[in-house]
């Protein structure tokens, strides 16, 4: 945790149960370290996707889906949300919650590199969101700025990194921080990050 305990548990406390796929998606990503975002920034991800009404979403990193199926919820159902994981794994349970969740119609599966998957889908996108592994951070930022519209989100989990970033060590460390640093300064987004969990940073593309 990145911010006081206290905090985060009172936090936690205020947020609504979760309907049944979500808890037992909860439940499965904690007994088999599946690291997901969580109920307090999946509801920061639907917030954002509804604060901008967005339609056309592509995620990169989706593991399970948990995080997908907030924005295809927030989205709507005429929406096209797109999950991407390099697990085949992944992808077959994803799937399974999708069908459960009622929002298998809205969601494109791809498996395989994140990026690649990007790249291969035509079009730009309302938000996308970056959940792959970290040092991939600055290669996401390099490929997403022609693929977002203008208004439209680039939104990245963990840029706190377990506050790994105040003394970057190792090479993933060193990752995020170069990434937050780019995307601070970058021209082509106006950045904020907010502490939640390990720290979710939104730049809207300018
Ligand atoms: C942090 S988890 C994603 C969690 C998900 N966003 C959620 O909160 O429900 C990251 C996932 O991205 C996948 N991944 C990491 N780098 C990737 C890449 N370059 N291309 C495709 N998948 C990647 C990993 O296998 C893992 O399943």
């Amino acid at each position: 945790m990145i911010t006081n305990p206290d905090i985060e548990r009172y936090m936690s406390d205020l947020l609504p149960a979760r309907d049944q796929v979500l808890a037992d998606m909860e439940t499965y990503a904690t007994g088999n370290n599946i690291p997901i975002v969580g109920p307090a920034v999946g509801r920061f991800l639907a917030a954002l996707a509804m604060m901008t009404k967005a339609t056309r979403i592509f995620e990169l990193g989706s593991a399970i889906g948990y995080s997908t199926i907030w924005f295809a919820r927030a989205a709507g159902p005429q929406a096209e949300v797109h999950y991407s994981d390099g697990s085949p794994e992944n992808a077959e349970r994803a799937r399974r919650y999708f069908e459960r969740a009622n929002v298998a119609s809205s969601i494109r599966i791809h498996v395989g590199d994140a990026l690649t998957a990007l790249a291969s889908t035509p079009g730009s996108f309302d938000l996308i969101f970056n959940d792959v592994d970290k040092d991939g951070y600055p290669a996401v930022l390099a490929a997403v700025p022609d693929r977002i519209r203008t208004g439209g989100l680039f939104v990245t989990d963990n840029t706190l990194w377990h506050a790994r970033v105040l003394e970057p060590k190792e090479a993933t460390d060193k990752a995020v921080c170069a990434f937050n640093r780019e995307l601070f300064n970058s021209q082509k987004f106006y950045t904020t990050q907010v502490p939640i969990r390990d720290g979710v940073s939104v730049g809207i593309r300018l």
